[in-house]
């Protein structure tokens, strides 16, 4: 007999999934849904990455390429570009997610004639050039329209003259960009605006003058115009500043935020500094075991580098992989292992734990620790809206979405019609498939390696149109379940977690959950 259970083998937690558990309404004094907010910061220990949605798109490649990075944060979650495609790819997207709004672009790239516009739209990412003389002087903007209406190999171009172009002095100029959130960057988009509406364009270039103006004497003459390009306003920059800003996430300059993700061998910390030079908001550390030694030494030493970057690293279940990573400032945490709707490794590992216990367990942990690192609740809500509001309460700062977002418009691939139904390919980032486009792509290798256990499957998801309404209906569905619970915001989610009531429901009790009609 064992004396004192001191060598024997014991189950020592339960592991619960989201369908295991409810939770329990609190007497509530909100009125309507639409007065609260889902703001949340997923930086720490003064990082900050504020999303207006607590939404991130997984670092998948049939998930997060450009599009999906500049719609998901167009609408105020964060885009994870995925890693699996060579550096530059990676590093060209951030850059045009971080040139797609640019309310004032500084240094827009310039054509010369000989220059294909479709390669250098591809290039750059943008579809607006300058075109300068042989010496050097601005003549005009070539634009897509331009190129559409381009015949043979003459290549069209809008020419500007003193009526439709700005002039500022370069002093007004910088202090008027560099102060984004004051009346004066108001007033001076609104001057663009005018501008572009009264001659018909769609951009409208800002010229240097050498006498000191106020924004007011913009359209007088007392001043000496020089030819000297300044910057370029664009009507797509004006009407978002106008109609958009809002609810997008932005950088302190007014640009999309975006994230990128690095895995943990070779070159990573080159890779992580050219992407904070292009102006990277957030590097995720993008691999299967957060829990591993070599995982936190990598976390450490972007860390030490890069000391203001807001870091995402995982995945981890368990507190103890929680306070590990947390002890080398990292920012947010994914957790979850073997959850994601296209996982294998509970099956061929025996790793895991419940996703919601495993929420739990790493909130306790950052509760009882005084630690302020955030937790993202990485995939497995199993396309329930529901799933993701217990994440939430249980603990999460963010959601991250695989296979919610994927066959939409947004994400990378092409649209497979079969029997009439639009799908998309979707796959697991550790699937068989994932593994030979990868060593493909990324390495010289003569002969690709087949043998390996794959921890993911592959397959297809029907379309489901754009991501905005998606992340909408989540939306409405989080702040309904905030509703439920009195909650107006994250803070006082905050104050309010350790009180809420969790009740385990049963196997039949998910019956009474599910809808029992033939739905449309
Ligand atoms: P959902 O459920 O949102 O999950 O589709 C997305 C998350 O699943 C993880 N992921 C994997 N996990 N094998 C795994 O065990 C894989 O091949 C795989 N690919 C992705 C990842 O954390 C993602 O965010």
């Amino acid at each position: 007999m064992i004396k004192n259970n001191i060598l024997s083998i014991k189950i020592t937690k339960e592991s619960l999934c989201f369908d295991d558990v409810l939770i329990l309404p609190k007497h509530s004094k909100i009125q309507s849904r639409k007065t609260i907010s889902l703001e949340t910061n997923i930086g720490s220990n003064k990082r900050k990455l504020i999303l207006k949605k607590p939404l991130i798109s997984s670092p998948m490649d049939t998930v997060t390429g450009e599009s999906m990075a500049i719609k998901m944060s167009l609408e105020g979650g964060l885009g994870i570009i995925h890693r699996f495609m060579p550096f530059e790819n990676q590093l060209q997207i951030v850059k045009n997610v971080k040139r797609y709004i640019n309310y004032v672009f500084t240094t827009p790239y310039k054509i010369n004639k000989k220059e294909s516009y479709e390669l250098l739209c591809e290039k750059h990412g943008v579809k607006t050039f300058i075109v300068e003389t042989d010496s050097n002087e601005f003549i005009g903007l070539v634009t897509n329209r331009d190129f559409k209406n381009s015949v043979g190999k003459e290549l069209k171009y809008t020419s500007y003259n003193n009526l439709n172009k700005l002039y500022y002095d370069k002093y007004t100029f910088n202090k008027i960009i560099n102060n984004r959130n004051t009346e004066q960057f108001k007033n001076f988009m609104l001057s663009c605006k005018l501008l572009m509406q009264k001659h018909n364009v769609e951009k409208c270039p800002i010229f240097e003058s050498i006498i000191h103006l106020d924004i007011y004497s913009a359209y007088g003459d007392n001043f000496k115009k020089t030819k000297n390009l300044l910057g370029l306003v664009t009507m797509k920059s004006v009407e978002h500043y106008f109609n958009n800003r809002e609810k997008a996430c932005l950088d302190s300059q007014g640009r999309l935020c975006v994230a990128a993700a690095v895995g943990i061998c070779g070159d990573y910390i080159e890779r992580v500094q050219k992407l904070v030079n292009v102006g990277l908001d957030c590097i995720c550390v993008d691999v299967a075991n957060g829990h591993n030694e070599y995982t936190i030494k990598a976390v450490k030493s972007i860390r030490d580098k890069f000391p203001s970057l807001v870091i995402i690293a995982g995945n981890v279940v368990t507190g103890e992989g929680f306070i590990k990573l947390s002890e080398v400032d990292v920012d947010c945490i994914r957790i979850g292992i073997g959850n994601g709707s296209i996982c294998s490794t509970r099956l061929e590992t025996g790793i895991g734990y419940g996703q919601w216990s495993a929420i739990v367990d790493c909130y306790n942990t950052k509760i009882a620790n005084n630690l302020s690192t955030k937790i993202i609740c990485d995939g497995g809500s199993l396309g329930k809206t529901g799933n993701k509001v217990k994440a939430l309460v249980a603990g999460a700062d963010a959601v991250m979405l695989g296979r919610t977002l994927a066959g939409t418009e947004e994400s990378p691939g092409t649209t497979i019609i079969r029997n009439g139904k639009s799908m998309k390919y979707f796959r697991g980032m550790a699937s068989t498939m994932a593994n030979i486009s990868n060593q493909e792509s990324s390495t010289k290798k003569a002969k690709i390696e087949t043998n390996f256990t794959a921890e993911g499957v592959d397959g297809v998801v029907d379309m489901k149109g754009s991501v905005s309404n998606i992340l909408d209906q989540i939306c409405g569905g989080i702040k309904s379940g905030f509703s439920y619970l009195n909650i107006n915001n994250f803070k006082e989610l905050e104050n309010i977690r350790t009180n809420i009531e969790w009740v385990k429901s049963s196997t039949i009790g998910l019956t009474e959950t599910n809808t029992r009609i033939k739905t449309f």
